[in-house]
């Protein structure tokens, strides 16, 4: 089994990107070994099983790489949340602050809905503002919050704290 990969040998640090002071944790490695892609996958999907989520939710573009997947290893829904002007039907939105910038997302309305245990994915938690975007829009949508998995935590930045005292998982961290 891949159970002892180091999943952290598989992110390239690129200092300064994408401006000075940032050091970007580049998954591309990680997508490219499937072996270790495949890993993340799994653990998510064994940490998260015994919630019972009914949808898995992600904001584009990194977070979709994950949540599709797992929304299929799991057998529930996968749902995207998507940069403005992009979802067809009724929308609700919200604006958030990032790392680096800000931004606005939206959610399709009926995309999921009271009775619906949301887990929400992305590659990367920083600051939190991604996510807590997230789960405002499934709030709004009447959905409860199963948990948030993110393939890599910045812990310095203390994003976790504006998730609690919902289940936060991460499998890098890095501090
Ligand atoms: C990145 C990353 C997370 C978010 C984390 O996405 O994929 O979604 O930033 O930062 P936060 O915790 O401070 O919100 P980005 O907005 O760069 O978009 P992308 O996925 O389209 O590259
Ligand atoms: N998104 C926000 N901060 C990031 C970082 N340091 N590396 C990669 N993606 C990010």
């Amino acid at each position: 089994m891949a159970k002892n990969l180091d999943l952290k040998s598989y992110i390239r640090n690129i200092p300064d990107f994408p401006k000075p002071g940032i050091m970007f944790r580049d998954i591309t490695p990680l997508l490219a070994n499937a072996e270790a892609f495949g890993e993340s996958i799994r653990q998510f999907a064994d940490h998260f099983r015994d919630e019972k989520p009914t949808a898995i939710l992600a904001a584009e573009a990194r977070g979709f790489i994950f949540a599709a997947p797992l929304a299929l290893e799991l057998g529930v829904s996968f749902v995207p949340i998507r940069k403005p002007g992009k979802l067809p039907f009724d929308t609700h939105a919200f604006h958030y602050e990032l790392e680096y910038g800000s931004d606005s997302l939206e959610l399709h309305t009926d995309a999921v809905g009271a009775g619906d245990r949301v887990l929400l994915v992305d590659d990367l938690l920083a600051t939190g503002g991604t996510m807590q975007a997230c789960a405002a829009l499934t709030k709004q949508c009447g959905a409860e919050i199963a948990g948030f998995a993110f393939l890599i935590e910045l812990d310095f930045l203390n994003g976790r704290e504006n998730l609690l005292p919902h289940n936060v998982m991460s499998l890098i961290h890095y501090n």
